[in-house]
């Protein structure tokens, strides 16, 4: 079975991020993925650092064993000053491409205003360098939108029907992708 990491990016225990990125979860798991969830609050990371301290903490290391083991990733961040949050870009540098390497990716943001598409585009651009491969849509909820996710609920969320129609379009999409990379993967 195809198994999708869901990485929440923020340092709130119910961001709107967060609380979609359950929704997403539980939409994709009754489409048959088996997935896993790492909620950066609730397993914090060390700082990255390049001399590797850290990098034995269990925190660390569970990170590190849910990439490997996702055969497709979605990054969930609020949208802070234009970007990513600071304990996502942090996760991220802890990934290899070894990680990443043709694995689909799907971008997820909430931001306070309409969309947050800056932050989508920076995420886009980290994946792109971690050689994962960029889905061709993306998902941003903004303003109002975050009001439904504004409480922890288990995954189990009224959305308005505009925006649950995209949210379904666009996961819909992104697991198309992951199947058919799935279906060609060659096993070492
Ligand atoms: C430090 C900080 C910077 C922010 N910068 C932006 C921004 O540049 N654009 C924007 O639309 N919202 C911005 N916001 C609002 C957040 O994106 C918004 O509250 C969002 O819902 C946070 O996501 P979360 O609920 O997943 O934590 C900022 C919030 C904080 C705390």
């Amino acid at each position: 079975m195809m198994k999708i990491l869901f990485v929440a990016g923020s340092n709130h225990p119910s961001a709107t991020s967060t609380n979609l990125s359950l929704y997403l979860e539980r939409l994709a798991r009754a489409q048959g993925f088996d997935t896993s969830f790492c909620n950066l609050h609730a397993e914090p990371l060390p700082f990255y650092s390049p001399q590797g301290i850290g990098a034995e903490e269990a925190n660390v290391r569970a990170f590190k064993r849910q990439l490997q083991e996702a055969d497709a990733i979605v990054l969930a961040s609020p949208e802070y000053h234009g970007s990513i949050s600071g304990v996502l870009k942090n996760a991220l540098d802890f990934a290899s491409q070894d990680d990443f390497r043709g694995k689909p990716v799907l971008s997820v943001s909430s931001a306070g205003g309409a969309v947050g598409v800056s932050s989508l585009q920076q995420l886009q651009a980290i994946v792109r360098n971690l050689h994962g491969i960029n889905a061709p849509e993306w998902l941003s909820i903004g303003s109002a939108q975050r009001r439904p996710f504004e409480k922890a609920s288990h995954g189990d969320y009224e959305v308005e029907s505009s925006i649950e129609d995209r949210i379904h379009r666009v996961l819909g999409s992104f697991l198309t992708l992951a199947r058919a990379l799935g279906s060609h993967k060659t096993h070492a």
